[in-house]
């Protein structure tokens, strides 16, 4: 491993426990597709750097087009040298690359997978030992079936290690596209592998300040007290970007941003923030916490007037001084398409500690800039000591959690300005990630292929939570399919969004913050 002073990071020191994963193969479907190239290839090889992978790994791309080992060995290094967060260090590639393969076959034929089959049992026999395997889904959801199901029928899904499982499965997002076919899909991976080696991904949960915040909240005792309806006036949860549909819009047409962002992304902040704590930091006391909030969140109301949703799609506007088009001229995207590119959302929480605070869920592409963040707005203090005159400036307690891009955490006070009158300013208190720990942390693929390879399924979402995340948004979904492009709102690009999302806090006299 290089030595540089990176190696000393605190998040590489806790995870000391991962380098006892046994041999192992990563077979990744879709090699060919953007998120390979992206994130899995740059982790990989990030993983690889830090000296994290087990010193027998393997790396397998299975997809249709047929490439050869060698080009593709040399379109990983093209995208190691675009996309990851370290430049290409040729002894580390080398050690990963000697041991990585390619084959071409299509998903529906089994032959193909017996192939794979016979590939890593010749792996196996080189090395004189069992190797696990890791199967990496990422391609269009269309194909998740037949894959699946190759994978149970080639006896590739039932290998085993000794007395433990030796396959486990990684499904990338979209985890079908509302309630029935999130059901249809759990049914035939239950048919093909026990849960234990299911891992559904959803990257945020790899974020390091994702995963901070049960830190924050459950190892610091100047929170708990204050979270919950006596003392929390609302939630708000922005996930924005900058960015446009690009050359997804194939995609994004099927998906919209409730589907591509709210129904995983926002939901398991949403998740973390509101839920009781867990009995234990087991993945299944956690994440049973999170099921039960979901499950406690009020069916939303939908109508024009009164309702808890507002859609909307991007106009032209200015990103970074540039004239961008809007979604409807983009490339791929029907001129008459009732996509959502934006989504905004009030829940209500329907228990002991929530009852009565709205929580306000956004997500929006094309938005003033890139930022995720959650904010608990405190209750104004009792009384008016401070709020009789125009020189008091007050503004309320608020805690933000800073996902990204500047990640940490501010906490929003009131303050005297110093002088001989007494005059009154909101400021801020800030945590910052970059100064107290250094810039350059691992990005969330890395951690969470690390996790699958140990079994570790604390990051990653069990089947009956995305079901209950679907059975939160399918009648949303069926609504605006059932209207059409009727009350589709519009937002200039480079905006916070439509006026109309302001009506869903309005209505309880609450502002959207401008983070
Ligand atoms: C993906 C969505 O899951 O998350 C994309 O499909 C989106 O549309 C992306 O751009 C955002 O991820 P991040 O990590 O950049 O916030």
């Amino acid at each position: 491993m290089p030595d540089t002073s990176e190696s000393r990071h605190p998040f590489l020191e806790g995870l000391s426990k991962h380098r006892g994963s046994p041999p192992t193969v990563i077979v990744v479907f879709g090699a060919s597709g953007d998120l390979t190239a992206r994130k899995l290839i740059p982790a990989i090889y990030n993983l690889g750097y830090d000296n994290l992978l087990p010193a027998d790994f393997y790396l397998v791309e299975f997809s249709r087009k047929s490439i050869p080992d060698d080009v593709f060995r040399s379109m990983a290094v093209d995208s190691i040298n675009q996309f990851s967060r370290r430049e290409l260090d040729g002894g580390v590639w080398q050690s990963i690359g000697e041991r990585a393969f390619y084959q071409s076959g299509g998903y529906d034929d089994l032959e193909a997978f017996n192939q794979l089959r016979k590939r890593i049992e010749k792996i196996e026999k080189d090395l004189g030992r069992p190797v696990q395997s890791l199967f990496y889904i990422s391609t269009p959801p269309s194909v998740f079936k037949p894959i699946l199901e190759n994978l149970g029928k080639s006896g590739l899904a039932s290998r085993h290690l000794g007395e433990k499982e030796a396959s486990k499965v990684i499904v990338e997002k979209p985890f079908g596209r509302d309630l029935e076919s999130a059901r249809v899909l759990n049914d035939v991976i239950s048919r093909v592998f026990q849960e234990k080696q299911v891992f559904r991904i959803d990257h945020y949960l790899g974020k390091e300040t994702v995963q901070d915040l049960l830190v924050q909240r459950f190892a610091n005792s100047i929170f708990e007290p204050l979270w919950n309806r006596r003392y929390v006036e609302c939630v708000q949860i922005t996930v924005a970007e900058d960015l446009g549909v690009g050359s997804r819009g194939g995609y994004y047409e099927q998906s919209g941003a409730t589907r591509d962002m709210i129904q995983n992304h926002t939901m398991q902040l949403l998740s973390l923030t509101a839920m009781e704590p867990p009995v234990s930091l087991d993945p299944e006391s956690i994440r049973d916490e999170k099921v039960k909030l979901l499950k406690a969140i009020q069916p939303l109301k939908l109508g024009p007037e009164d309702g808890d949703v507002v859609r909307a799609q991007y106009g032209e506007g200015l990103i970074g001084g540039e004239r961008v088009p809007g979604y409807l001229q983009e490339e791929g995207i029907d001129p008459e398409s009732n996509t959502e590119t934006y989504s905004a959302l009030r829940l209500s929480i329907n228990n002991w500690r929530w009852e009565g605070v709205p929580f306000y869920l956004r997500s929006g592409k094309r938005m003033g800039r890139r930022v995720s963040e959650i904010a608990i707005q405190l209750k104004c203090p009792p009384g008016n000591l401070f709020s009789a005159s125009e020189k008091f400036d007050l503004a309320a307690n608020t805690i933000a959690f800073q996902i990204q891009p500047d990640e940490g955490s501010t906490v929003l006070l009131n303050a005297k300005i110093p002088g001989l009158e007494t005059r009154t300013q909101p400021v801020k208190m800030h945590f910052r990630y970059s100064t107290t720990f250094g810039s350059n942390t691992p990005e969330a693929y890395e951690r969470l292929i690390l996790d699958a390879m140990i079994g570790d399924s604390t990051l990653f979402i069990r089947g009956d939570e995305t079901e209950a995340s679907w059975n939160l948004i399918s009648p949303l979904n069926d609504y605006w399919d059932s209207i059409g492009r009727r009350g589709m709102e519009s937002y200039a690009s480079g905006s916070w969004g439509p006026l109309e999302s302001e009506r869903l806090l309005w209505q309880n006299r609450h502002q959207w913050r401008r983070p």
